[in-house]
């Protein structure tokens, strides 16, 4: 039985799209139940399209409030086929609460472009430039109820070169997390194949 991921994305997708390939190319050994984004237009839901993998929209503005949107997007998350088994956040912009982590029985992770703990929250290539770091680089993490916070699963480093601006710097972390994403999804599939063999 194969690992079911759903991806929760809000905007361009490159890290999906890692994922879809490395599952289209056998890299990965996880089925992608499908991928649920917040934002109308973003691109990752094109990504998803074209690989042929089902997406729903769940946006804020469409509730009366984030508690209702929370569960809605909870509940298009479980009614995935089949039923996710790992909650994939990348770039997914908004921060979830402990009630929607326990509904993934904790089974939710981040990527996040930075050496955590330092740089958490938003324009974390531009904090460590301004703080003057020579390395930085980007991490896999479980989600907890903070910002940036929850057990660190596996890190990437990403030398900071002096003539770096916010663009090239983002760009070379951005490589890294494809390769480290894909990396840390096949380790959680080869123990989830190892746990449910038949
Ligand atoms: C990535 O840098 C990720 O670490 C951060 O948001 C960005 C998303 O990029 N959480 P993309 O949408 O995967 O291209």
């Amino acid at each position: 039985m194969k690992l079911a991921l759903a991806v929760l994305v809000s905007g361009r997708g490159t890290n999906l799209q890692a994922v879809l390939d490395a599952v289209a190319d056998g890299r990965l050994s996880a089925v992608i139940s499908g991928v649920v984004c917040d934002r109308r237009g973003a691109l990752a839901l094109e990504r998803a399209a074209k690989a042929g993998v089902p997406t729903a929209l769940v946006c804020m503005e469409d509730y009366p409030s984030r508690k209702e949107w929370e569960v809605a997007l909870a509940d298009a998350v479980e009614a995935l086929e089949p039923r996710p088994d790992l909650v994939v956040l990348a770039g997914f912009m908004r921060i979830l609460s402990p009630a929607f982590l326990e509904r993934f029985g904790g089974q939710v992770i981040n990527i996040h472009p930075s050496l955590l703990p330092a740089f958490p929250g938003l324009d974390a290539q531009k904090q460590a430039l301004d703080r003057g770091v020579k390395f930085s680089g980007c991490t896999v993490h479980y989600v907890d109820a903070g910002c940036d916070t929850g057990p660190i699963i596996g890190q990437r480093v990403v030398p900071v070169l002096p003539d770096d601006d916010v663009d090239s710097l983002s760009e070379r972390i951005l490589e890294q997390e494809h390769e480290l994403l894909v990396e840390v999804l096949s380790g959680f599939a080869a123990r989830w194949e190892e746990e449910h063999k038949e």
